[in-house]
């Protein structure tokens, strides 16, 4: 099984961005675990995080035929990017959406994800964890599909 994660703009800075919102543990502290959770499934991973929109567009794009399944932090592009939306109706891969913070107890404009009704389930509110959590939720649903 081949799992993508996703990661959106300034999710390089998780550790030292807005601690009280985001947690202490940097990205590469998550990709660790999840990698961790990976190799005990005999799952391969692959971890991309950029602060590009056309970049992610294409990471979404390059997914098909590669990934089985996704799990998706598109961070600030999820409140505002139709066109990371479009890609993955293209794409037509199983992902999970996942937010350290719970995006819904915020802002109003945090309230509202594009991507939400295309994902298979939403993880958010339980920081860092959470990436661990969507992984389990996607690698469950995807042996599901598979049976
Ligand atoms: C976030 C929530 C977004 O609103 C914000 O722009 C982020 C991080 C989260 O993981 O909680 O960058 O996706």
């Amino acid at each position: 099984m081949r799992v993508a994660v996703l990661n959106g703009p300034n999710l390089n800075l998780l550790g030292v961005r807005e601690p009280h919102l985001y947690g202490r543990d940097s990205l590469q502290d998550i990709e660790q675990a999840v990698r961790a959770k990976a190799s005990a499934a005999d799952v391969s991973l692959v971890w991309h995080q950029t602060n590009h929109e056309g970049e992610f567009v294409d990471l979404v794009q390059g997914l098909r035929g590669e990934a089985d399944g996704a799990l998706v932090n598109a961070a600030a592009f999820t409140h505002t990017s139709l066109a990371i939306r479009d890609a993955w109706l293209a794409v037509e891969i199983p992902f999970v959406e996942v937010h350290l913070s719970n995006i819904f107890a915020r802002e109003p404009d945090r309230q509202r994800s594009l991507l939400a009704d295309l994902a298979v389930g939403i993880v958010a509110g339980f920081g860092s964890h959470g990436y661990v959590l969507a992984f389990d939720a996607l690698v469950n649903y995807l042996k599901l599909r598979e049976t």
